[in-house]
């Protein structure tokens, strides 16, 4: 099954990327190239790297927007150590 149809990627070759060690869509996209047109597909990529235990979203922000994670400025979103 397709996952990114902009670049004929399917869910076989994004796992492979994951099994390379792809662990945000950046990655995915830097192996195969899913999700770097028109961006439709990069929520299937994340929820695929969510399966794998992997982390989904690039950005902590991004991550909250979503929620699958804590809210920015929350304990363990990064900027806490930042500051
Ligand atoms: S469907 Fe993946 S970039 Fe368009």
């Amino acid at each position: 099954m397709y996952v990114c149809s902009c670049h004929a990627v399917t869910e076989q070759r994004v796992r492979e990327e994951i099994d390379r060690g792809a662990a945000t869509p950046r990655q995915v996209a830097r192996g195969c190239r899913a999700g770097t047109d028109c961006g439709s597909c990069v929520r299937r990529i994340q929820a695929l790297l969510g399966q794998h235990g992997a982390r989904p979203c690039p950005t902590p922000r991004l991550a909250a927007r979503l929620g699958l994670a804590a809210a920015p400025g929350g304990p363990g979103d990064g900027t806490a150590e930042a500051a």
